[in-house]
């Protein structure tokens, strides 16, 4: 049987049309599928109104909470002094703790219907946490610095999660109160530990 110039084309257009397929389909733009501040319903047997509070709650102790972790990680790095050794370790141990309570709370907006912010101009817009200088800062602003971002999350998570549990969003509460109002008092009783004036040894 001997092949016709025709089918000869066809055969190496349906190859063509293959190869497009699995090449890489670069520089696309689309309309986003959900905008900021809108929420998709969900069957989790909680209303819109609910979940809209819930989220936009959520989304400033986000911010607030990236912030913070990022404070950490600078302050990580930019360390200097007598006690560098432990603070070093303390911030990135209390950056790590803080990088995972960032994922629960983005991942709960989500459940709950919403969008999470996520980057960092939209972090620097939102958060409440005053902005530090690019510089280095000596360990004791630094302590103080990350102590006073603290006692804003921890005032805005225990209002927030008073509302929300008045509301009946139980599961956001329980994140709230659980995992960040907790983590967030046991970093500030280790900084502020740092900040007391007690000698190594009793003074006769
Ligand atoms: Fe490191």
């Amino acid at each position: 049987m001997t092949t016709t110039v025709l089918e000869v084309g066809v055969a190496e257009r349906q190859r063509g049309d293959l190869m497009q397929r699995v090449a890489p389909k670069l520089h696309r733009q689309a309309h986003e599928v959900q905008p900021y501040g809108h929420i998709v319903k969900l069957p989790i047997a909680l209303s819109e109104n609910v979940c809209a509070t819930s989220v936009e709650l959520l989304n400033q102790i986000l911010a607030d909470t990236m912030t913070l972790r990022d404070l950490y990680k600078k302050h990580h790095w930019q360390v200097a002094g007598s006690t560098f050794f432990q603070l070093h370790l303390l911030y990135d141990k209390h950056y790590k703790e803080q990088a995972a309570l960032v994922d629960s709370i983005a991942e709960r907006i989500q459940l709950l219907g919403g969008v999470s912010i996520a980057m960092a101009a939209d972090v620097a817009e939102t958060t409440m946490i005053p902005r530090p200088p690019r510089g280095r800062e000596g360990a004791l602003a630094q302590l103080s610095r990350l102590l006073e971002a603290h006692e804003i999350i921890m005032l805005a998570t225990r209002s927030d999660a008073e509302k929300i549990n008045g509301l009946g969003d139980f599961g956001t509460n329980d994140m709230l109160v659980g995992s960040v109002l907790r983590t967030n008092e046991m970093q500030a009783w280790f900084l502020s530990e740092h900040l007391v004036d007690v000698p190594l040894a009793a003074v006769e």
